[in-house]
Parts: structure tokens; sequence; C-alpha cells
């Protein structure tokens, strides 16, 4: 039978299809596949070697022998040399993601200027705004000055012809959706071509031992386009989130080979740019006022950084029907474990009213620790009674209602006692003769309920 010369690419997963279909098999999403040119099938290409005669060897070498360490590249911008595992690794290949206009070229246009004026070969590509675009944003970050070699160029080939020639030790493509192979039929954006692209400068990163940072854009459900294929390739993925609406950033490490993957990067945006936040807990309790019912200060951890934030509750009556659960910034699974275990192990009465939940300041957690600091925003909003006004809270709730110890408790009581708290509610291990300050230890779900019982009466 003649092999067709087209296939379907699913732009969501990447799986490919011989027929076209509204909806992908493989992921479930709709109307995401897109035709494109079928690769050659194995073995036929042209540069296909031919192994004859000579059996191929395969090298194998002791997993203990000494490889030389090559230093990091240090940038100076401790955020982000942090997230990335303390500077960027010689030869790596990085893809940071994240929503249009959140900042990615802002931070990676910082990054190369710092990185520029430690005598280090920095070239910028840019796909997306013309050269006079980035002068002009690097005038206004004053930024004019540095060393960083610019280009705007989407072909991959003349970029690949020109960072072999030009040899340099780091290079930002901005952003990998708007490059195109001319060995590839497809659409720029479209996913052969980004994976096509990512290949090749992935593949150039290792050869020439260049840091390659790739920007990628997200889409709306979150996913970096042209997607996973990407970040299987790369040695991290980093995300550049926020609300737009907020002046602060955050980035995250979500794969790294070279460094943990827990660690968060703080940035504030102002007029002369990102601006790094060393002090993230003042920043998101900016604001607090009086203790009011609903309140929690959650003390928390990002990596290996105690982060102070605070979880906003409000119980009211449910208007109609079924009642209303909204989460912004945690998660909504999570939400209904903690409401059913407050119904359940505590009597509590719940299940009728909405609930909203909120972490201020446009934070995300995703530690269990914040169980507690949810379930007294949540108890305290019921009961109409505010938390102590210097009071943090941490502890995992378990399904039985047994709140857990967490990892790290002390540097959780250390920064809120730099911060001002005098007293947490934290799990009974916690409290300690020694713990900096006063802990008021809660062993189950009905504890901390009990607890709010009697700030009530004080
Ligand atoms: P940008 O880096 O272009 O975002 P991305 O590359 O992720 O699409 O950032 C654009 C936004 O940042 C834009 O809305 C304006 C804002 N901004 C500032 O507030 N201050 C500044 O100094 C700069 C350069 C940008
Ligand atoms: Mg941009």
């Amino acid at each position: 039978m003649a092999r067709s010369d087209t296939v379907y690419v699913c732009q969501a997963c990447g799986s490919t299809h011989p027929k076209w279909a509204g909806r992908c098999d493989d992921c479930g999403e709709w109307n995401t596949l897109v035709e494109e040119a079928a690769p050659a099938p194995l073995g036929t290409q042209a540069s296909a070697p031919k192994r004859r005669g000579r059996a191929a060897r395969l090298d194998l070498v002791d997993l203990g022998a000494e490889t030389p360490e090559t230093p990091r590249l240090i940038s100076g911008i401790t955020e982000l040399d942090r997230v990335c595992g303390g500077g960027l690794v010689p030869g790596s290949a990085i893809l940071v993601g994240g929503d249009p206009g959140i900042g990615k070229s802002t931070l990676l246009l910082q990054l190369m200027a710092r990185i520029a004026s430690q005598d280090t070969r920095a070239i910028y590509i840019s796909g997306e705004e013309a050269i006079d675009q980035v002068r002009r944003r690097a005038k206004r970050l004053g930024l004019a000055q540095a060393p960083v070699a610019l280009a705007a160029e989407t072909s991959l080939n003349d970029i690949l012809d020109g960072l072999k020639s030009e040899g340099p030790d780091i290079v930002v493509i901005d952003s990998i959706q708007t490059l195109w192979s001319d060995q590839l039929a497809a659409a720029p954006g479209t996913v052969a071509q980004v994976r096509a692209c990512a290949q090749e400068l992935v593949r150039f990163a290792k050869k020439r031992n260049c840091t390659v940072i790739l920007v990628g854009h997200v889409t709306k459900d979150g996913q970096i386009a042209g997607p996973r294929v990407v970040e299987h390739m790369v040695d991290a993925v980093l995300y550049f989130e926020g609300e737009r609406s907020h002046q602060f950033r955050i980035l995250r490490a979500v794969k790294n080979r070279f460094g943990p993957t827990d660690e968060i990067g703080v940035f504030e945006m102002g007029d002369m740019g990102l601006a790094e936040v060393a002090n993230p807990s003042s920043l998101f309790l900016d604001g607090r006022g009086e203790a009011n019912p609903g309140a929690a200060v959650f003390a928390g951890m990002e990596g290996t950084r105690p982060v102070l934030s605070e979880i906003q509750a409000l119980v009211a009556p449910a208007a109609f029907g079924t009642p209303r659960r909204a989460v912004v910034g945690w998660d909504s699974g999570r939400l209904a474990m903690v409401l059913a275990v407050l119904e359940a192990r505590c009597g509590f009465n719940i299940s009728n009213r909405d609930i909203f939940l909120n972490v201020a300041g446009g934070l995300k957690i995703t530690e269990p620790a914040a169980d507690l600091a949810v379930a007294a925003a949540i108890v305290s909003s019921a009961m109409d009674v505010a938390l102590p006004a210097k009071g943090v809270v941490y502890g995992e709730i378990s399904l039985s209602g047994d709140v857990r110890p967490v990892g790290r408790s002390d540097s959780r009581l250390k920064e809120a006692a730099k911060l001002g708290f005098t007293e947490a509610i934290a799990p009974q291990a916690a409290a300690d003769e020694k713990a900096p300050i006063r802990v008021r230890g809660v062993a189950t779900a009905l504890d901390l309920v009990q607890t709010l019982k009697a700030l009530a009466g004080e």
C-alpha cells in the first residue's frame, strides 16, 4: 500500500494519527490535530550511517571516574541563581515558560546583561521583537551599555550557523515558538517545528558547551506550548508566574537535573524591570491589618526558605441549592479533604455553606503543611472568632483528623519570630521549650476547634 505522506499531529500531546479526527484519541483534547508532512521512515534518511564490516563498539567507562567540574555561571541575580541550583551549568539547556507579558524577556535580558559584564560572550536572539524594541527596553532598564550581542532571527539554520562561528558561552532564544527549520514543511509554532528546533539547539548546547536558554509560551491550560516534548529534552524547566495585577513574580523550577525543584525566586516588577525580593514573607504579608475572623498566617516552606503568607477563608450561607467552593492559590481537592475531616471528625456542620478560600498576594501553595492553616481559617470564619493577631499556623491533617508533624518546624518558627510573631498553632511535636515563640500544640483537628473556642472565651 502506498505510504501516505502526511500525518496529523496533536498539538497538545504530540501524538501522531494517520487520519484527521475532531478529538485526539491519546489525550482527549478537541480540535488539536494539525496536518504535517510525515517524517521519513527510520533507516531511509539520507544521513543514516551505514555500518558494515566492523561491529559497533560501545565505550564503557567507570561510574566513579573523576570528571573535571566546570564552574557554574553565577549571574549575581541571587533569586535566579538559587532556583537553578547555584548558578547556570555550562552546556545545559534551560526552558523558561510563562504567560505572555509576565516578564520573561525582561528577566532574561537582565540576566544576559549581568553575565555579559563578567567577560562572558552572551548572545540574545529575539524572534518576537525587532532589534529596536529590545534596545528600547534595554535603555529603559539602564542596561544599554552591557556587552550583550543582539540578533533578530527566526531561521534555525541561520541561528545555528551564526552561533557556531561566534562560539558564545550563553544564548537566549526568545522564543522557541517563533523558530522554524527548513527541513520541515510544518508552520512555526507547531509541535513538529518546536520539537525539531529544540532538539537541534539542545544538541548544540551539549556539543559546544554553551548554555542555551529557550523561552516558551504557555497555553491557556498552563502547558508550555509545543508541549511536554520540549520539557523532556532540556535539563531544567523554569516557570515564571504571577498575577498580572500584582507586582511580584515567582520563578519556580519544575524540573532540574542540576539542583532541587522546590526552590522559588521572588521578583518585583517595577519601572526599572525586575528587582529581587530577598524577604518574600514581608511582601506577602504586606497590607495585613487587624486580626480578622477567617484569616490565618501560614508558616510555609518554599524549598529551603521559609515563606509566610496569609490564608483567607469566608464561610457564608449558601444562596442557592448546591453550595459553592471556590479556591485561589491552593488545591481544591485538598480543600474538600479538609472540609470532610472538619465535618466527620469535629462535628462541624458546613456542608450546606458556601466556602471561599484565597491565598493573599497571588502565591500558590502546594505544601500539605497548609492543611491546618486552611482549617484554622475556615473554622475561624465559621465561628466568627479571630485567630491570634501575632500567631502563625502550620501542620498536616490526616483523614483520621490527627495533626501530623511537618518538616523544618524550626525554620518556620524562626522566620515567624523574625517577623514579629509571638505564637504558633502547630503539631504537638513542635511544642518544645526551646521553640523561639510560644507554641500551642494541637494533636487533632478537634483540638484546633477547641483552641478557637477557648480563644472566643478569652
Ligand atoms: P516582557 O518581558 O515583555 O514579558 P514576556 O517576555 O514574558 O512576554 O514584559 C512585559 C511586561 O512587563 C509589560 O506588561 C510591561 C512590564 N514591564 C514593566 O513593568 N517594567 C519594565 O521595566 C519592563 C521592561 C516591563
Ligand atoms: Mg517576550
